[in-house]
This record gives C-alpha cells, structure tokens and sequence, in this order.
C-alpha cells in the first residue's frame, strides 16, 4: 500500500541533498505540477520559483484560479501572460501534432528567459509515470506527444528534477490530499490546452466560444453531480468542430457553429468509457450553450469509448 506520510518525509530529504541551488518548475494549476512544486518549495522554499504561462489557450478563470492558489500554498511564483506570443506562433495551422509542437516550443521560448532571469541550475517537473509511458518511453508507440516531457532540460542545460515520476495519478492524488493541497479532485486538463479542442486553426474568435462552452458544460454537470443526478465524470468538457450546420434564429436560417460535448468515465485516461449523462443534464448544456452563444447552431453528444476514439478529439 503506497504511504503518502512516508513518501513525503523520504522525498523531501532526498530533495534536499539533491538540489544545491535555484530551481524552476513550470506549473499548470493541476495536480502534477502542483504537488511537485509543494514538495521542492518544502525540501529548499524559495530558492524554488514557480511560473505559470498564461498561453491564453487556458479555461475561463483560469489564470485567477492558479494566482489564487500559488498565493495560499505561500510559494514563490510569477505570472506570465504570454497570449500574443501563442495566438501569433499557432496561426493558419490546422495539423494536430504540429499545434502541441509549436506550444511545446513557444512554451519553452518563454519559460527559458525567466529561468535565464533568476538563474536557475535546476529544472523540476511533475512528470508521472503515465506521461513517460504514453509519450513513447520504451513501453509503448507515441500516441500523442506531451509536451510536458519535451525537450526543456537538454535545450536549457538545466539538471532535471522529477519526484513524482514514479507515481501513478491516484497516488499523486493521495499526496496532494495528505499536503492539503486542494487540487486533488479538479479533472486533468492537457498542457495544449483549449487548442487541441479546437479542430483546425486556432483564432482568438474560436477560443472565446469554446471558453464559454466549455464553462457551460464544466458547470451544469458539476450541478448535476451535487444534485445527485449524477456521478461527476472524470474528465468532462466541450470541442469546437470544423463543419458549420443550418439552424434557425427566429424565422431566419442561420449558419452556424457545431460544439461537441464530451465526458468520460476513467481511471488513468489509457482507456475511457464514456458518461451515461442524464437527458436532463445534457439539454440544460445544449439551451444554455445556444441561448448564451448566438454563433452555434448545434450541440451534439460523443458516444464513443476509448479505445477506439481517444479522450481528446486532436
Ligand atoms: P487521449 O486524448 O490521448 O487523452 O485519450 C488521454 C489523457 O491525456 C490528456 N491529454 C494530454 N495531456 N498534453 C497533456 O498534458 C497533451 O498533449 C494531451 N493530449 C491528451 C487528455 O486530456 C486525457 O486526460
């Protein structure tokens, strides 16, 4: 039985001994990268700081969700808002794999300068063992490339730190309960973020509406959970698609937007099944979504599992 006590007291001394200087971690708000910047900030404190990128690729309130956050857990962290860069490095491409590269590498252009700024030997990360496994680790063909373990430590020179990277998500989860972290519940979010949810080029436009859809979608099936009507799936969310459909607005055709809704049962995203969602539940998603987004037409539910599909729809 994995001990969350033990493998904190053993993992912050072995911490200790290993970092002699300032390290940098990148973090995204989630479990991960959470819990390892709370393990080094409490093996060296403040020699550690902690970035987040606004890629502006993020889910509504993101930003003031992980400022919020870093502030109470007392780390020392910096913020930076980097949107123009991603929106600029992202523009006219469509092909999945290329758009996780380009914000792997914009994120690296970015995260490079402020550890250049403080000075950082080290680099740490909230690697587990599902991301080396399904990036292509030995174990398995690459399916879809994390960027999470791209390229960071080889073009920095930086000596790499990952303490979590033997762990499996329930028992990162354990960890971040036991440190009191409250991140231990939220759903995994990709790094490519709002991007990889939107099938085609990437425009400020398109990331607004999936912004507000996503939300929709996030919300009433958190409402449908606390009233019982459900279980809260593990991963829950919506997907902007290529193809525009007919509709009515008034007695006017319209032309207009397809939002996929997608929800998944799982226990470490390698295979999925999708969520049984009370009609209740899913016709709130599709009024609201309509009523408050004028542009789309159409809302439509995903039944697939994985495999054969994946989570994500790029
Ligand atoms: P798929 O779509 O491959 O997703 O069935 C499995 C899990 O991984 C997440 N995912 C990603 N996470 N970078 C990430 O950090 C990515 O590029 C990426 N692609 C998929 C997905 O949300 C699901 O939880």
């Amino acid at each position: 039985m994995f001990d969350p006590a033990s493998f904190v007291e053993e993992k912050v001394g072995e911490l200790q001994k290993e970092i002699d200087g300032r390290a940098i971690i990148a973090v995204s708000g989630g479990v991960d990268s959470t819990v390892a910047a709370v393990l080094v900030n409490r093996a060296i404190g403040d020699r550690l700081l902690a970035v987040f990128v606004d890629t502006g690729l993020m889910r509504k309130g993101e930003t003031e969700y992980v400022d919020n956050l870093l502030r109470e857990l007392g780390l020392n962290y910096r913020i930076v808002r980097a949107e123009g860069e991603f929106l600029s490095a992202l523009r006219g491409v469509t092909d999945p794999e290329r758009k996780r590269k380009i914000i792997g590498n914009t994120f690296v252009e970015v995260f490079e300068r402020v550890a250049e700024e403080c000075g950082a030997e080290y680099l740490v990360q909230g690697t587990i063992a599902p991301d080396w496994i399904e990036s292509g680790g030995g174990l398995r063909d690459t399916i879809k490339s994390h960027h999470n373990v791209g390229g960071l430590p080889e073009r920095m020179n930086l000596k790499l730190v990952e303490p979590l990277k033997d762990l499996y998500k329930d028992e990162v989860r354990s960890v971040a309960r036991y440190l009191g972290i409250p991140v231990a519940e939220r759903q995994p979010f990709p790094g490519p973020g709002l991007a990889v949810r939107i099938l085609g080029e990437v425009t400020k436009e398109k990331l607004e509406l999936i912004r507000e859809a996503n939300s929709i979608v996030e919300e009433e099936i958190e409402r449908g959970a606390e009233r019982g009507l459900m279980e809260r799936p593990w991963q829950y969310f919506a997907v902007l698609l290529p193809v525009k459909s007919v509709g009515v607005h008034g007695d006017k055709r319209a032309y207009g937007y397809t939002v996929a809704v997608r929800a998944v049962e799982s226990v470490d995203g390698m295979t999925a099944a999708y969520s049984k969602i009370p009609h209740e539940v899913l016709e709130r998603i599709s009024v609201r979504i309509t009523n408050t987004l004028p542009q789309v037409t159409r809302v439509v539910y995903d039944l697939t599992n994985k495999p054969p599909a994946t989570i994500e729809w790029e």
